[in-house]
């Protein structure tokens, strides 16, 4: 039988629950059936440098159009799932632009505060020389977009997490003419007070606090532990950025006994993001060694370890234990990673917002292409976003975008406001 024929026969089947179906005038979601992305016509190219859509080509001019659409279109679905997510024409509203001034003000963190119906988010990093790190405020009521004034600043933010009233910062240590020393910072959402939680690992400075997330121990949820990831990026940072002192590990800190203690070595992963279901059973963690473990950056296929998402069962120690295999990314890393209520997960990867469900099913994408089109950030995927209630705020580089769902995706009720 040849492969035409299978499409075609593949086609039938699912075209009773998905049309492959684009409308350009609109922010509909534009179906690809979730056949392409494991079966073509034989003759098929593709390019590992370039996203699906783009990257694609066939013999058949009908799914070279369908992906030519995909392409330009704000939203990709490759399930009815994702699709219905969003409806047929959602809003999609540009808050803030920044891209005249190269300014990467929306790039990591990306944390919805349900009291204050906002989302705080940090800039880039990797222009820290240049633009002083800074905690950015974005009201959901408003769009009023400012610096959040806290007791104190918070230096280096990098990603957060919402957890009982307050928000944790990861925040990376200075260069090397600075003593700053990074770590972990807590701001209370109601007086906006400041208090470093950990900074030192028997004092030697961390690595680079990427991510951070609050757990509960299921079987007793007065038990509490903080997990974050500590990498090596500071390279990426400062034009000389301090070496490391430390091994690129996952630390969790038990606050009821004063715990502080790396629980995933390097040996497993280089850790970016880090999440957990809403059951507090599995823990995600992306692996971003292809990238910040073998300068320079190549694509995956050149890295020994691998863009890989990671789900580590917790025992009832609330130890990560048993690893298995959830994601691999097709284009980049997964950087910043979300987990909505219906435990779907949502990573910033260099084809966009790329969701999956609990399954590791791709169900669809926010497309990157779209939302960093013509910015001088082009080249710098989204790195992370928001889950706040029904609205996805796109933290585009230089540009801040909202989506808005036609569910509840993250309720302010859940345990894991995210
Ligand atoms: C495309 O979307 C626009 C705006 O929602 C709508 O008016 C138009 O009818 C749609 N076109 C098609 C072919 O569905
Ligand atoms: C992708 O980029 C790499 C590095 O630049 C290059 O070696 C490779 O040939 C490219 N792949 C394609 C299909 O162009
Ligand atoms: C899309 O592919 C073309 C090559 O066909 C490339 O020049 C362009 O940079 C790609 N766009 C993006 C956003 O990767
Ligand atoms: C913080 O204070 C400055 C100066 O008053 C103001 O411009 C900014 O909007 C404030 N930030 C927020 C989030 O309101
Ligand atoms: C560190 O060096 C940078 C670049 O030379 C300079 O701008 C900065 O003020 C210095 N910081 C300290 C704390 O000396
Ligand atoms: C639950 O955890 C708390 C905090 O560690 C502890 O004080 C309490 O004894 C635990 N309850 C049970 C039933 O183990
Ligand atoms: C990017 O530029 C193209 C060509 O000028 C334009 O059609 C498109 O609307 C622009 N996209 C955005 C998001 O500004
Ligand atoms: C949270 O709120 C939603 C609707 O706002 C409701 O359906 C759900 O039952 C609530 N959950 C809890 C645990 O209170």
């Amino acid at each position: 039988m040849k492969s035409s024929s299978i499409l075609v026969t593949s086609l039938a089947g699912v075209s009773a629950t998905l049309t492959p179906s684009y409308n350009t005038s609109s922010n509909s979601p534009v179906v690809v059936p979730y056949e392409y992305t494991y079966i073509l016509p034989n003759g098929f190219v593709g390019n590992e440098n370039y996203t699906f859509a783009n990257g694609t080509t066939t013999n058949d001019p009908r799914i070279n159009a369908l992906l030519k659409s995909a392409t330009q279109a704000p939203i990709v679905a490759y399930d009815a799932e994702f699709s219905n997510i969003f409806g047929s024409n959602p809003a999609i509203k540009l808050v803030q632009d920044r891209s005249a001034q190269d300014d990467m003000f929306a790039h990591e963190a990306g944390v919805w505060v349900p009291e204050r119906n906002e989302v705080w988010f940090s800039n880039s990093p990797s222009q820290l020389a240049v633009f002083p790190g800074t905690v950015y405020v974005l009201s959901l009521d408003t769009g009023h977009v400012g610096p959040l004034n806290s007791s104190s600043k918070v230096r280096n933010p990098n990603g957060g997490y919402y957890f009982e009233g307050k928000v944790y910062f990861t925040s990376i240590p200075g260069p090397a003419n600075d003593t700053y020393p990074g770590g972990i910072i807590s701001v209370d959402v109601h007086t906006l007070e400041t208090q470093t939680i950990v900074n030192s690992y028997f004092g030697l400075h961390f690595n680079g606090p990427d991510d951070i997330v609050w757990v509960y121990n299921p079987a007793n949820r007065s038990e509490k532990y903080m997990f974050f990831t500590d990498l090596d990026f500071t390279k990426a940072a400062y034009p000389n950025g301090p070496s490391p002192m430390l091994p690129s590990s996952v630390y969790r800190w038990d606050p009821q006994n004063e715990i502080l203690r790396p629980v995933i070595s390097r040996n497993d992963l280089s850790p970016n993001g880090i999440r957990v279901t809403p059951d507090m059973k599995t823990l995600y963690v992306p692996d971003s060694s292809s990238v910040y473990e073998s300068f320079p950056t190549g694509v995956g296929v050149n890295s020994w370890l691998g863009p890989f998402i990671y789900a580590y069962k917790l025992d009832e120690d609330m130890l990560p234990s048993s690893r298995t295999m959830f994601g691999q990314v097709r284009l980049g890393i997964a950087d910043g990673i979300h987990v909505d209520d219906s435990g779907r997960v949502w990573t910033g990867e260099s084809e966009g917002v790329v969701c999956r469900n609990s399954l590791g099913k791709v169900i669809g994408v926010l497309n990157g292409e779209y939302f960093l089109a013509n910015t001088s950030a082009e080249a710098t995927p989204i790195a992370n976003f928001a889950l706040a209630g029904d609205t996805i705020v796109v933290l585009a580089g230089t540009r801040l975008w909202t989506v808005q769902a036609e569910e509840v995706l993250v309720s302010s009720n859940s345990s894991k406001p995210d």
